[in-house]
């Protein structure tokens, strides 16, 4: 059976017989301490997804212990710092022996089985161990990106009600220092849960500490033993909660658990990016994201894979950092985002051709839509027409990939995600639930279970149930607009939701209005996206100032701090307008759609906007704008 005929066998069997597919797959894949009686159970009127009931294992097991047998030596983390020239591997029995004894140190400050363990890191190898660990001893991660501001922090602390914060000093990103000790202190100003704060030296610099509550890393983990036993944990239990933001401004914590999560990371991993034991395998993504959850961390180390583990940033200290590191550590995969490839793309093709990257097989892209013209320079200049590009579609609740053109099976279209993974079925419906025809765009939907999808919103499972099956009734809802044409292949065109996809970075237009309403002169704001080159899309912002304000030219500036202080300087509009009034239907709904064209320029057809309750704001509203570009100009 050549690999067209394996996928489509594959396929079917997984369509109509999904227990007996992902039986045959878990034994390839899952190493239990107890098998598991039932292969699947779902329901998706309640949201009651349920994988391997029966069976007990551990996923920190599965990624080290497994292989100390025959890989102990094998380097699991290349470790490139942000600085060239300084790099660091780590053997699987290091990596092991690490994670062990952060375990040990964890059970010591009393973490037990389902607590809540906040990681608020860089991109350094104890983040990859601090994951291991918590998961080792049943407790449950929360890992919070290192761009995110000390409020936003505070509440995913809050929501998950975490026990302890595990942190670092200081990170260093792109030349740049980020003050990950001085963020949790604010974070934990207004007390929440946490007891204790475990605190990694990752640089020189001294920070204060809390003797109460902050501990040095080093101090209560290296003296601890080297050897812990993995804890059997149920296949059902949590194994983390990673928050991601929605239509709503409360970021959603989903949850995701061991058997199925673990099972579909890993192959996933193995099947799409076709690994194999000898590969330098390279994903950029930050731990605190979910492609690093399971494409860093998960999915590679189940496989005994060699991963590297960058702390930088693609242009630091030259546009040349990426093909660098591909050329010293001879990366064969490389698993990259469109907002880097289009950055590095305007900086010049001399940058990728002045290093060797004949070590490269096959290059990928998560995150976002990846533009045809990216697509091209990807394949071309990067990958000098040899190496094939996988376009990976998926979300943090899918917990792994869903669609991609996969190798010797899919052709390879620019711009196009591909075909589903097994187990996976998507369509694509209009408003009314019906399938569109072929190549006409609607919902993306998926109409069966998968191992790796989300079990519930952590705290909240009504939300669940309504955010992602009530909308088309016994289907999980994307919130992904796409299309499909007639051979199945699917192309994801973006969000049909109040959900933004800044440089990878999902952000929710509510989460942003509710920060600049917080400002104590605004009274009302909308956000929405703009195309932009670089960033895929962009975020204005229009703000009505309270009456008795006028717009100081200062404003802007404090209200794109206030974005800053509340999400993250990642989550920041690009412009900011002050209108008086903003357009809404006569039933009170901000009319998005007409300022999304009115920040693009699109004047000349604004559509229908006789539903208004206020048509002369549309005239106003132009004036602001054109005001502004105006003295923004000058
Ligand atoms: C978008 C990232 C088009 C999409 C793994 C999705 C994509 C959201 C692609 C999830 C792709 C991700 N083509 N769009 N290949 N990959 N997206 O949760 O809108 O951070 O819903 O997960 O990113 O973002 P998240």
């Amino acid at each position: 059976m050549n690999k067209k005929e394996q996928y489509a066998a594959w396929y079917r069997q997984s369509i109509e017989n999904p227990s007996q597919f992902w039986e045959a797959r878990a034994h390839d894949y899952l190493s239990c301490f107890q098998p598991w009686q039932k292969v699947c159970y779902w329901d998706y009127t309640t949201a009651d997804i349920r994988w391997f009931e029966g069976a007990k294992l551990n996923v920190a097991y599965h990624c080290l212990d497994r292989h100390l047998q025959h890989d102990a030596q094998k380097i699991a983390l290349i470790f490139e710092r942000d600085e060239p020239g300084q790099s660091e591997h780590i053997t699987y029995q290091t990596l092991y022996e690490k994670t062990c004894q952060l375990a040990n140190a964890l059970l010591q400050l009393g973490v037990r089985k389902g607590d809540r363990v906040c990681i608020y890191l860089p991109m350094i190898p104890e983040a990859v161990i601090a994951m291991l660990a918590v998961a080792r001893i049943g407790a449950i991660h929360s890992v919070v990106f290192g761009g995110f501001s000390p409020q936003a922090l505070h509440d995913r602390i809050k929501d998950a009600d975490c026990k302890l914060v595990i942190t670092a000093n200081e990170g260093v990103r792109g030349g740049k220092v980020v003050p990950l000790k001085a963020n949790v202190d604010q974070a934990l100003e207004i007390p929440t849960s946490v007891t204790q704060v475990l605190v990694i030296q990752n640089t020189q610099t001294k920070v204060p500490m809390n003797v109460l509550r902050d501990l040095y890393y080093h101090e209560v983990v290296n003296h601890q033993p080297k050897h812990h036993e993995p804890v059997p944990l149920d296949a059902e239990d949590p194994l983390f909660i990673l928050y991601t933001s929605g239509s709503t401004g409360k970021p959603k914590g989903v949850l995701h658990t061991q058997a199925g999560y673990l099972l579909y990371a890993a192959f996933t991993f193995d099947y799409v990016f076709d690994y194999q034991p000898q590969d330098i395998y390279w994903c950029t993504a930050d731990v605190g994201w979910i492609t690093g959850h399971t494409y860093l961390v998960y999915g590679p180390l189940s496989q005994g894979a060699t991963v590297v583990l960058f702390e930088g940033t693609p242009q630091y200290p030259t546009p040349s950092r990426f093909w660098q590191v591909v050329e010293q550590h001879r990366v064969t995969t490389l698993y990259t985002a469109p907002t880097a490839i289009r950055a590095l793309m305007g900086a010049g093709d001399q940058y990728v051709t002045a290093h060797d990257r004949s070590s490269l097989r096959v290059l990928g892209s998560v995150g976002e839509p990846i533009n045809p013209e990216a697509w091209q320079w990807y394949y071309q200049v990067v990958g000098e027409k040899r190496c094939p590009i996988l376009d990976t579609w998926w979300q943090t609740e899918t917990g792994g990939i869903l669609l991609a053109p996969f190798l010797g099976v899919a052709e390879q279209r620019p711009g196009c995600a591909g075909l589903p993974f097994f187990g996976v079925v998507p369509a694509i419906v209009d408003v009314a639930g019906n399938i569109t025809p072929p190549d006409v765009a609607g919902d993306l939907i998926l109409r069966q279970a998968w191992p790796g999808q989300m079990r519930t919103v952590f705290g909240d499972h009504k939300r669940f149930v309504q955010t992602y099956f009530r909308k088309h009734s016994g289907c999980y809802l994307s919130g992904d607009e796409a299309k499909q044409d007639q051979q199945g292949y699917v192309t994801v065109r973006g969000r049909a939701d109040d959900v933004m996809n800044i440089s990878g970075h999902r952000i929710g237009t509510a989460e942003v209005e509710s920060a600049l309403v917080a400002y104590h002169c605004v009274i009302e704001a909308a956000v929405v996206s703009m195309p932009d080159a670089l960033s895929g899309e962009a975020m204005a912002a229009y703000v009505v100032l309270r009456a008795d304000y006028i717009w100081e030219s200062d404003l802007e500036k404090k209200l794109m701090q206030q974005v800053s202080a509340v999400i993250g300087k990642f989550a920041k509009p690009k412009k900011i307008y002050c209108v008086e009034v903003l357009p809404k239907t006569r039933s009170g709904k901000i009319m998005r759609r007409l300022l999304r064209k009115i920040a693009n320029h699109e004047l000349s057809d604004l559509g229908d906007v006789s539903t208004l309750a206020n048509p002369e704001s549309v005239t106003a509203l132009i004036d602001a704008l054109q005001k502004k570009n105006i003295s923004s100009e000058a």
